[in-house]
């Protein structure tokens, strides 16, 4: 029997996979790894890795599967992913699906599930160009479709919200693109597994996370 069990959120750019990892981790008692905000505070911080991403993630496009592949790896093996891990916006390409099946048996993990969320372009838009995020905890808001109490400031720990540089029309556009190019082909590969899931990413948050909670036995 493997040492732990690990949870893949696959899916479009905006169709709920951070807001979704972030309430499935704590219920299963599993850390959330997020590689997008892994990246984002990486260009924060101005390290190495950081000065490499800034412009892929600017543009919408995807950093290189080596990089992604690193970070990755080391959140996987900290020692907050004992329990396990959801994983969402990983892995991208069939590339990275390759070698993240390899690192699951070298840190003896099981992949338990892989749940899709699917949503079309239009929706994505309307989730995309309203998101505000947190600079200090990363908690995630909607200006239509889950406001924060006060504008601009987080409910959470009443840290400054600010619009994502890759929430534009244009680099969404981009952002979609690669994703059907890149990221699509991976539903078949894990549908060849059997461990995919599609789920409705339309209905609100609750009914969404109603849904994986069922998938998932919690
Ligand atoms: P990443 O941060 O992973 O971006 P993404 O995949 O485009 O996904 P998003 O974070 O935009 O959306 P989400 O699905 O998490 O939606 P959310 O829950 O926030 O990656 C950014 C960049 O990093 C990439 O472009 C790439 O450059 C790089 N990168 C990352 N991983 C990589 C990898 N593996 N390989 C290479 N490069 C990589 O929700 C969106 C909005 O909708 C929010 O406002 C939210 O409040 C709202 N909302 C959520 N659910 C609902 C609902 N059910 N109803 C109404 N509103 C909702």
């Amino acid at each position: 029997m493997s040492r732990a069990v690990a949870y893949v959120l696959l899916g479009p750019p905006g169709s709920g996979k951070g807001t979704q990892a972030k309430l499935l981790a704590p219920k299963l008692g599993m850390a959330h790894i997020s590689i997008g905000d892994l990246l984002r505070e990486a260009v924060r911080n101005g390290t190495e890795v950081g000065k490499l991403a800034k412009s892929y993630i600017e543009a919408g496009k995807l950093v290189p599967d080596e990089v992604a592949m690193k970070i990755a790896e080391d959140a996987m093996k900290g020692p907050a992913c004992e329990k396990g891990f959801v994983v969402d916006g990983f892995p991208r390409t069939i590339e990275q699906a390759k070698l993240f099946d390899a690192l699951l048996k070298r840190i003896d993990f099981n992949l338990e599930k892989v749940l899709y969320i699917d949503l079309p372009l239009k929706e994505i838009l309307k989730r995309l160009t309203g998101r505000r995020s947190c600079k200090k905890c990363g908690a995630v808001y909607h200006v239509v479709f889950n406001p924060p109490k006060k504008e601009g400031v987080c409910d959470v720990c009443g840290g400054e919200l600010y619009q994502r540089k890759d929430d534009t029309d244009d680099v969404i556009k981009v952002r979609f693109d690669v994703y059907q190019k890149e990221t699509f082909p991976l539903i078949d590969y894990f549908k060849r597994s059997g461990k995919l899931v599609k789920i409705d990413g339309s209905k609100d948050v609750k009914s969404v996370f109603s849904e994986i909670c069922r998938i998932a036995g919690v």
